[in-house]
This record gives C-alpha cells, structure tokens and sequence, in this order.
C-alpha cells in the first residue's frame, strides 16, 4: 500500500474542511481529485505531502506517519511554481548531493534541455524573483525536474497545468509523463488528458470523497 488515510479530518480554525475521508492507494496507482475552488483540495494534498499534520486521523505514505519522513517519500507539483532566487541546477537539487548525470537525465525528462544548452551560463543560469528570462511553462518544468530528481515513490499534482497556454503546456504534459510514469500519483486536475489516465476520480464536496 503506498497511501492509506483513515478517518482524517482537518479544520483552520472553524472552518471544517475535511470530514472523516478514507483512502487507500496501491503503489503505482493514479487517483484524480476534482472539484470546486475552495472544497479542499490542496489542503488535501498538503496532508499528503507532510506540509500539514492531521488534527484527527491517519495520513501514512509507505507506511510512514510522521510529517518528516512522508516529506521524503513525496513530490508535490503546484500550480505556480516559486523558483528560489538561485541558478537552475541549485532549484532542481535544492541543495541535495546529487551527480551530474541525474540532474542531466531531470533535465531531459522535464524537456528543460534545448532551452539550456542555448543560455550563455546554461545550469548556472540565474532564476527565481529576478530571474525575469524565465517564462511560466519553463519555471514549472524546472519544478518537474526538481520533482523528477528526487525520484520519490509518490507524486502530487496541485492543478500543475492550470496556468499554462497551450503550447508551452504540451511540452509540461510530456514532463509530467515522464515524471508520473511507474508512481502513485494523487492529481488534482479539471484537465480530461490527465483525468483520462487515472485508475479512479473522485470528487471532494462536504469534506469527503465521492466517486466522479
Ligand atoms: N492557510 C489557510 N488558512 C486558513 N484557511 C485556509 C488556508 N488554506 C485554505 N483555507 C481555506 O480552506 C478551504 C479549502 O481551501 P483549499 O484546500 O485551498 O481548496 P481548493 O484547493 O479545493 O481550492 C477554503 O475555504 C480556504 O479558504
Ligand atoms: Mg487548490
């Protein structure tokens, strides 16, 4: 089993925003999460990615509870990706003692290549807040990347196409396949190319999963 939510429920403040949701996800599995703004979703995928610890109930990843260990068994893609004000290879390693090699084969599975071998300072290209030559399809294939380097077991999608135009965003499709191929993937998506590839959908209303 690579994720398995018994009861869980979580609040801010008075503001119940999941009820008693069980889950459970075997290791290769791919689950789509739609719906409405405000219904829960990303908090749902916070839970999962150890950014937040549940108030009532289990969130376990690989058999793990606590928030610092699921930390390192997840990626997390979001909708708009912050780069760090750093240069590209230090926003895919984040730090992390990582080869060349790994961070080259990232580079080619999140389509980051071409662009790079064109930039004057290619990986040491600065990026980030005032990075400036950096479009919104490139910031999030670098987080693709960041993604695809840390070769987690489970990977989370936030709505990871959603701000994207249509060219830019074939190019971050074929990232994230490369990125979700052999993993759990837990994806929120109104996107029917990336809902087409999941073994089940659910709908998040009330606070709890419903079959889409
Ligand atoms: N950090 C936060 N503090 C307080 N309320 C929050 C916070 N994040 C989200 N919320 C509230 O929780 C509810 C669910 O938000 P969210 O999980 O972001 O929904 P979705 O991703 O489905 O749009 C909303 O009512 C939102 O206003
Ligand atoms: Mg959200």
């Amino acid at each position: 089993m690579s994720i398995h939510i018994i009861n869980l429920s979580f609040a801010y403040g008075d503001n119940q925003v999941l009820r008693d949701i069980n889950l459970n996800v075997e290791t290769g599995e791919k689950i789509g999460i739609i719906g409405v703004s405000g219904c829960g979703k990303s908090t749902l995928l916070k839970l999962l990615a150890g950014l937040y610890s549940p108030q009532n109930g289990i969130v376990e990843v690989h058999g793990m509870c606590k928030p610092e260990n699921i930390r390192k068994l997840v990626s997390m893609v979001m909708q708009n990706t912050m780069l760090f004000p750093a240069s590209i290879k230090e926003n895919i390693t984040c730090g992390h003692p990582m080869s060349d090699e790994v961070i080259k084969q990232a580079c080619d599975a999140a389509q980051l290549s071409d662009w790079i071998a064109a930039l004057p300072d290619k990986m040491d290209t600065f990026v980030g807040e005032r990075g400036g030559k950096v479009s919104g399809g490139q910031a999030q294939r670098i987080a693709i990347a960041r993604a695809i380097a840390k070769d987690a077991p489970v990977v989370l999608l936030d709505e990871a196409t959603s701000a994207l135009d249509g060219d830019t965003s074939h190019a971050v499709l074929s990232a994230l396949d490369n990125l979700t191929r052999g993993k759990t993937v837990v994806s929120v998506s109104h996107r029917p190319e990336i809902l087409a590839g999941c073994n089940r959908i659910y709908r998040l209303e009330g606070g709890q999963l419903h079959n889409a």
